[in-house]
């Protein structure tokens, strides 16, 4: 329990105004300028120092059904964030101690300390929290190992492989014991990255020609393990080069995130036959019992060295929309985070 100090008495926040249709548009959002409450019993008061940009978060501007509730119009919106606790009226939380929560697109929160959990900024820089030891890692750790069964010798292909969640998919593959690693990205300069930097066996600008033929002159062997982040024609390529028991995990499909119409299925479904291929989506929410084992395995890697990550940084609440909108156009490399 703490002494109340001076206190902020506002703090700017991102609102949700109108639901995108297509694209999301600056005039769908709006930078407000909020009262910050003092916190309740069993909540604390965050200055947040990181805030997270998802692609999964253009799902919540639709009020379509899905896994987690829509964003509501004219309120805050939210995400991961870690900041500094300011006051704190919840047992173990002390003013001064960092917290991982939900509340982010805000400079202060008012957090329910049951939705905090405390993290420690001498063990790892914070923003990595929300990255490589955060939801993005885990997802790949969950998404390459137990959804899509990964096992030694496999040959994986991940698209989206220079982002928060693909480059940490292709390198937890080849630390496994991978025999080939192949990625697709966005950029020439991403695809560089990827063989030279992050270990990959080849890699593939999906913007430079037809990705089923990209694909094939890449992984000339076929693929055992095909990690979607992105759907689309990338889906309809790797059941094309699939082996037999090849599986799917279907992470993301960040190519018809904006799309009006349903986008055409893979034509090409037929071949899970021959190959007995295996495809199944993948929620990271449901692999929270991995947590400890990721962290150890995941953050041996990083001290080695053996495991590299990159975060493409944006400062200013003021520019978190932008951050947004840079996940989607493909600005970042590695993690999106926002520096307030
Ligand atoms: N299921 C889960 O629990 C879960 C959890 C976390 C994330 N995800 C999903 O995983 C995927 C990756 O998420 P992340 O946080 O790591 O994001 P990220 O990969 O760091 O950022 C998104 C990337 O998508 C690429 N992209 C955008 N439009 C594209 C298109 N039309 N075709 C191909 N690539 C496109 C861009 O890179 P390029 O320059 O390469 O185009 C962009 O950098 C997303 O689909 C996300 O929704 C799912």
């Amino acid at each position: 329990m703490s002494e109340t100090p001076q206190l902020p008495s506002t703090g700017r926040e991102w609102h949700l105004v109108s639901r995108p249709v297509g694209w999301p548009q600056p005039s769908d959002f709006a930078l407000v300028e909020a009262e910050v409450r003092q916190p309740g019993p069993g909540e604390v008061l965050v200055r947040n120092a990181y805030v997270s940009v998802d692609p999964y978060m253009r799902g919540r501007m639709s009020a379509a059904k899905s896994y987690v509730a829509p964003f509501e119009l004219g309120e805050t919106m939210q995400g991961g964030a870690v900041g500094e606790v300011l006051v704190s009226n919840a047992e173990g939380i002390e003013p001064g101690d960092f917290v991982l929560h939900f509340l982010g697109w805000r400079e202060y929160a008012v957090v329910d300390a049951k939705q905090a959990v405390k993290v420690d900024p001498e063990a790892a820089p914070l923003s990595t929290y929300l990255g490589v030891l955060g939801m993005t890692g885990l997802t790949a750790y969950a998404g390459l190992l137990r959804t899509a069964s990964f096992k030694e010798g496999d040959s994986v292909f991940v698209s989206g492989a220079a982002g928060a969640v693909g480059s940490q998919v292709g390198q937890i593959a080849r630390l496994k014991g991978a025999s080939r690693v192949i990625g697709s990205a966005g950029s020439d300069e991403k695809v560089k990255l990827l063989v030279e930097e992050y270990g990959f066996d080849a890699a593939f600008n999906y913007k430079n020609g037809p990705v089923a033929q990209q694909l094939r002159e890449a992984a000339p062997d076929g693929v055992d393990v095909y990690f979607d982040n992105v759907g689309g024609d990338h889906l309809e390529a790797a059941i094309g080069q699939l082996n037999r028991d090849g599986r799917i995990a279907i992470c993301g499909m960040i190519s018809v995130y904006n799309n009006t119409e349903a986008a055409p299925g893979p034509r090409n479904l037929a071949r899970l036959i021959q190959t007995r291929g295996r495809i199944q989506g993948l929620l990271v929410g449901d692999h929270y019992d991995l947590q400890p084992e990721f962290v150890r395995e995941v953050g041996g890697w990083i001290r080695s060295g053996e495991l590299k990550y990159t975060e493409t940084v944006v400062e200013g609440i003021e520019n978190n929309l932008e951050a947004f909108f840079g996940v989607l156009r493909g600005d970042n490399i590695g993690k999106m985070i926002v520096k307030l």
